[in-house]
């Protein structure tokens, strides 16, 4: 499917000089969402998955349907101060900012598959510090699936080695 038909560019937002990508327009579409939904269940379909992680905020939005049809859990990385029991916490750069990500000390069992989702991968900068949290509880990233991969700023170097699936690139 040609997505990139629903994704919308948003000049100098939410910062002067950013290329937003707006994934509104194809969450809004049943069929156009429900495909790429789709392409991730069946890129982690033979990986064992035991559960699904995605940082906050659209990292849920993509992660949440793939872990229902997976019937995995899913378990949410979130910005610092969300989380209202014991976390872990790691600090990473962003392509617009600085931020803290934090999981839930019980989140993730020593040993278990995760898939790691999220809707954009730019600088890779969050989905670097959401494999370290990851990582740090004791589970496996077997899988990191985007909607969308912004080539030009080399976030896919940080992922060497783990299997990457990417919806579209930019
Ligand atoms: C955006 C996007 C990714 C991240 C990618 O999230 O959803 O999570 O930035 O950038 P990176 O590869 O340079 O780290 P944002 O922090 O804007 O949070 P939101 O989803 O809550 O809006």
């Amino acid at each position: 499917m040609d997505y990139k038909k629903y994704i919308k560019i948003v000049d100098n937002w939410p910062k002067e000089g950013i290329q937003f990508k707006d994934i509104t327009p194809l969450m809004d579409n049943g069929k156009a969402f429900k495909a790429a939904v789709d392409e991730i269940v069946e890129f982690a379909r033979e990986k064992d998955i035991d559960l699904v992680v995605g940082p906050e905020a659209r990292g849920f939005i993509i992660g949440c349907p793939v872990s229902y049809a997976l019937e995995s859990g899913f378990a949410p990385v979130r910005k610092e101060g969300k989380l209202p029991r014991e976390v872990i916490k790691v600090d990473y750069g962003l392509e617009y900012g600085e931020n803290v990500l934090t999981i839930h000390k019980d989140a993730v069992k020593p040993g278990q598959r995760v898939l790691i989702t999220d809707d954009l991968l730019a600088t890779g900068g969050t989905i670097e510090a959401t494999i370290k949290l990851v990582e740090e509880l004791g589970g496996v990233v077997v899988g990191c699936a985007f909607l969308i991969e912004l080539s030009y700023l080399n976030g896919l170097e940080k992922l060497d080695g783990y299997d990457v699936l990417t919806l579209m690139k930019y």
